[in-house]
């Protein structure tokens, strides 16, 4: 969908490039996250895909088309742009903000008006805030109204400079969250600007590694970066704890799960004894069919029939779509140090220590 060519830029005045021989392609429907240290040439890259700074050298390409060659305000109405800061427009409602792009492209006011009401639920934004003021709204609301803005006209491509830069962690989560679900929904293009790995990892398809100068280090899928940082920079620019952000990408549902020692009520204390001594722990996990009812103490195994003793919940257990990293947490916070899998009541297996671990050394 976009495709950068020996991208340069060289601004007046100045000898070394801020973005030097880029080349990328980014796919369409794909979300792209560009990372590096500030002043790498991120802004700069982004601006130049809608030419709002035009290149020193090199070829853009969009949708098949020479950007160059395409009339800019054409241009950019194919690419929502949300700018770093936002830059929502103080003196125009929230509506009229937007609103923006509709307008300048001549829609009629109930298009527009649709278009708007359309967007606020989209974007999760309450209705009321659409007679209000920038000024009158929280940093995360004017965030949702940026992304609003960028999508009014349904441009195919997003470019997202720092989106998420200037609200608090709490609020940042959650739009990260929500974007990530839009992203799944909407099937946009999306070039997204960030200085935080988490969120470069969290959001991006792929992840595009830049050095001072704009020199791309690695560009590829998070896991595989996280992986194999390809030089000591990126290795550097990641910082600890690779092995919990891989973690972060896996699902609990592509480890390995063991049956673990848990057995049906119907069985007899025999095998109940058997599968404890199998799996060298001293309880019982208790099924009925599927479906999980909980554990008891070894101790206990024996004294009555399965069926008639009262079994305890897991104080903690996962859904097969949680993250490994989560699944780690639940290990070395459970007693039995173990991570129990359930979907609506249904036992799906059990994961330990070695088995997450072996997920990321293998
Ligand atoms: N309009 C400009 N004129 C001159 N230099 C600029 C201009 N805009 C950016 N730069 C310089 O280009 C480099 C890259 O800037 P920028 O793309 O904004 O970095 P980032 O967004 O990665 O923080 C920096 O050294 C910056 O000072
Ligand atoms: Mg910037």
């Amino acid at each position: 969908m976009i495709r950068l060519e020996n991208l340069r830029k060289v601004f007046s005045g100045s000898t070394r490039p801020a973005v030097t021989d880029l080349t990328m392609d980014i796919a369409r429907g794909e979300c792209v996250t560009l990372i590096g240290p500030s002043g790498c040439g991120k802004t700069t890259t982004l601006k130049m895909i809608n030419r709002i700074i035009e290149p020193t050298s090199g070829q853009i390409t969009v949708d098949g088309r020479n950007a160059m060659a395409i009339p800019v305000h054409e241009l950019r109405r194919s690419i929502g742009y949300v700018i770093q800061q936002i830059g929502l427009f103080p003196h125009r409602t929230i509506a009229q903000n937007i609103g923006t792009v509709p307008s300048l492209l001549g829609w009629d006011d109930t298009r527009i008006a649709d278009r708007v009401e359309e967007l606020v639920e989209t974007v999760g934004l309450d209705h009321e805030m659409l007679g209000r003021y920038p000024s009158e709204l929280s940093g995360g609301q004017q965030q949702r109204v940026g992304v609003a803005r960028a999508l009014a006209a349904d441009p195919p491509v997003l470019l997202m400079d720092e989106p998420f830069g200037a609200v608090d962690p709490i609020v940042r989560n959650r739009l990260q969250a929500e974007f990530h679900e839009l992203q799944d929904s909407l099937g946009k293009t999306v070039v997204f600007v960030t200085h935080d790995v988490d969120e470069a990892i969290f959001l991006g398809n792929r992840m595009a590694i830049l050095e001072m100068g704009g020199i791309l280090a690695q560009y590829d899928a998070p896991e595989k970066i996280l992986a194999e940082p390809a030089s000591m920079f990126v290795e550097r620019f990641l910082g600890g704890e690779r092995g919990l952000k891989r973690l972060s990408l896996l699902a609990v549902i592509d480890a390995g799960l063991e049956r673990g020692p848990f057995v049906d009520v119907t069985a007899g204390p025999e095998e109940a004894r058997r599968v404890m001594e199998a799996n060298a722990v001293d309880w019982l996990g208790l099924l009925d069919g599927d479906r999980l009812l909980g554990w008891v103490d070894g101790s206990r195994v024996g004294s009555s029939q399965l069926r008639d003793l009262e079994p305890r919940s897991f104080l903690v257990t996962l859904d097969s779509r949680d993250s490994l990293r989560t699944a780690l947490d639940a290990v070395v916070t459970s007693h039995a140090r173990v991570a129990v899998v359930v979907d609506d009541g249904i036992y799906r297996g059990m994961l330990d220590l070695e088995a997450i671990a072996g997920e990321v050394t293998e």
